[in-house]
């Protein structure tokens, strides 16, 4: 009998005793599977809602099971299911500790050898699972299609938190487990969150968020942090700009004209270190300004929602709907002279690339930029 299969939106037909799986490669789905027996898991999806057969879910371990996990290439489904690819946070892999090498910047590369085979890009992200609640983030530097072993970076910030074992010189053959891989990048812009237009009655119909931003650009723009992201950037148009960004977020009403977050930051390499700066300034401004604390909760809040759309490590083009523009605001130029890069005062020298952004007129040596990532 044949069946209806909701694969992440796209809805298909499964003909009579047909897999999943094979319903999917035959529908243009770029499904990964190895084995298509059972054996090597590497077609596993998720089931949002249908009945799992019991053949497709047996040989898997019992929390991937709990998550309603299952082998597209052993599952003839019996009603209609909607599926997914799995989530990058439910994939726990073992893998084998090769090597640590310490970097000159104190960042470590692992050489692993896992498992079983990740599918991955280079420049994704995996977890090292540590017991803790925060696993450290490590930047996959290895190249699928070349390398053997898995490499992955850790910043230097995150060492200590790889534990023990893990340290630079660790014993070759150490277990350890990696979560992932996650993309750095969220594949879709986020949209509008849900309005609050009370909140906007409690700013005074924005008079009070317009005296709380006015205070809080001229802190930003003395900032050694921050500043040197608006180099060239009015203050003006920058409290102008966020002002009618907010008041749309807020109110619901279309009165912004500009990009949303991810795109209106996507050259800027903003961590998670520089958003909380930012952060505690516009706390310190909203408490100095004599804001209530309900409102400076629901204020931030908007703010904090768009956090993943702004911190990366690495540039992100621009993108529009799924395309990717990726020599908006900033290109690689190949250098004619030496100069020094504006981001860390390093020496480039001349025929090196160097990533010009074209509205500031400044340069990112290739450190900077990671000019690889630009068109991943
Ligand atoms: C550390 C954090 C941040 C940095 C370094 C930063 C930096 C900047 C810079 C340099 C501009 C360009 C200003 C100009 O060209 O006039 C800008 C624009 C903007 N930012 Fe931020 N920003 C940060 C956080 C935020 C947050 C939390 C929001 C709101 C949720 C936000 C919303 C906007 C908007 C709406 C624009 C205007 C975009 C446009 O011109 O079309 N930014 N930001
Ligand atoms: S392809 Fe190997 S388990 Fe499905």
């Amino acid at each position: 009998m044949t069946q209806t299969i909701d694969y992440e939106g796209r809805i298909l037909e499964t003909r009579a005793t047909e897999t999943v799986l094979d319903a999917l490669l035959r529908s243009g789905v770029d499904a990964a599977f190895s084995c298509k027996g059972g054996s090597c898991h590497t077609c596993l999806m998720q089931c949002q809602s249908g009945t799992v057969p019991e053949a497709a879910r047996r040989s898997l371990p019992e929390h991937l099971q709990r998550l309603r996990y299952f082998l597209p290439c052993r599952c003839v489904p019996v009603g209609p299911m909607k599926v997914r690819a799995p989530q990058p946070g439910d994939l726990v892999t073992n893998c084998m500790l090769c090597e640590t090498v310490l970097q000159d910047d104190g960042s470590v590369i692992l050489l692993i050898e896992p498992a079983r085979t990740i599918r991955y890009r280079q420049g994704q992200a995996l977890q090292i699972v540590n017991g803790a609640a925060h696993e450290p983030r490590a930047r996959i530097t290895s190249d699928p299609e070349r390398d053997m072993l898995l490499s992955v970076q850790v910043a230097a910030q995150d060492v200590a938190a790889l534990g023990e074992a893990l340290q630079p010189g660790a014993e070759f053959g150490a277990d350890m487990q990696v979560r992932g891989p996650f993309d750095e990048r969220p594949s879709q812009e986020l949209p509008y969150p849900d309005p609050d237009p009370q909140l906007w009655t409690l700013l005074d119909e924005g008079r009070t968020m317009r005296r709380v931003l006015e205070a809080f650009y001229v802190k930003v723009y003395a900032d050694p942090v921050l500043a040197p992201f608006f180099e060239g950037a009015t203050m003006g148009r920058a409290i102008d700009k966020q002002f009618s960004f907010m008041k749309q977020c807020i109110t619901g009403e279309k009165v912004y004209m500009g990009d949303r977050p991810r795109n209106a930051h996507h050259w800027m390499i903003i961590t998670h270190e520089v958003f909380d700066h930012r952060q505690a300034l516009m706390l310190q401004t909203l408490r100095e300004q004599g804001v209530d604390e309900d409102v400076i909760a629901r204020w931030t809040g908007f703010e904090e929602y768009f956090r993943p759309d702004m911190v990366k490590s690495y540039f992100w083009p621009r993108q529009v709907g799924d395309q990717l523009i990726v020599n908006d605001g900033f290109s690689p130029e190949v250098l004619g002279e030496s100069t020094l890069c504006d981001h860390c005062q390093g020496e480039v020298m001349a025929g090196e690339t160097v990533l010009l952004h074209r509205r500031l007129g400044t340069i990112s040596c290739e450190r900077c930029a990671d000019l690889a990532q630009t068109v991943a």
